[in-house]
């Protein structure tokens, strides 16, 4: 059984996206700063997408299903998340720095809304770092055991 999908985490990120992209096409060093943050955000909340976030789904359904946690997808989801958490951290330093920018030129001209979405994008970021993927990481290491717990007992899911 595939990971039930949390949309509204999903559905986050492309609002964010959709914000930077509209920010990009203002003239200037604003401009210029959002559009290294496209370029950044863009291929970081797909990987987010695919494998930050099934976990949650992982953990949502553990919570409501008295169903054997046990899925081939699991298993590959765990291996993807151990390799590239470290990478989506790294990627977050990278991002953290394009914000920074991004600020500078906001408060220079004065863009409100710009302001606002750096704001937005750094607590969004934290709030990953601190919730998502160690919730993430808890969960794929759950399942694990789990999944060995019902193996070695002959459970099917
Ligand atoms: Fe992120």
């Amino acid at each position: 059984m595939k990971p039930t999908t949390l949309t509204p985490l999903q559905q986050e990120h492309r609002a964010l996206q959709e914000r930077l992209l509209l920010a990009a096409r203002t003239r200037g060093e604003l401009g210029a700063a959002a559009e290294t943050l496209v370029r950044l955000v863009h291929p970081h909340f797909r990987k987010e997408d695919r494998i930050a976030l099934p976990p949650l789904g992982v953990l949502f359904d553990a919570a409501h299903s008295p169903a054997p946690v046990q899925s081939p997808e699991i298993g590959a989801l765990l291996g993807r998340l151990e390799i590239e958490l470290p990478v989506m951290i790294e990627e977050h330093k990278a991002i953290f720095a394009a914000l920074s920018r991004l600020r500078s030129a906001a408060l220079q001209t004065g863009n409100r809304e710009t302001i606002h979405l750096v704001r937005q994008l750094v607590r969004q970021a934290r709030a990953e770092e601190e919730h998502v993927y160690p919730a993430a990481e808890m969960a794929m290491r759950h399942a694990r055991q789990l999944m060995g717990e019902y193996a070695s007992r002959g459970v099917t899911g």
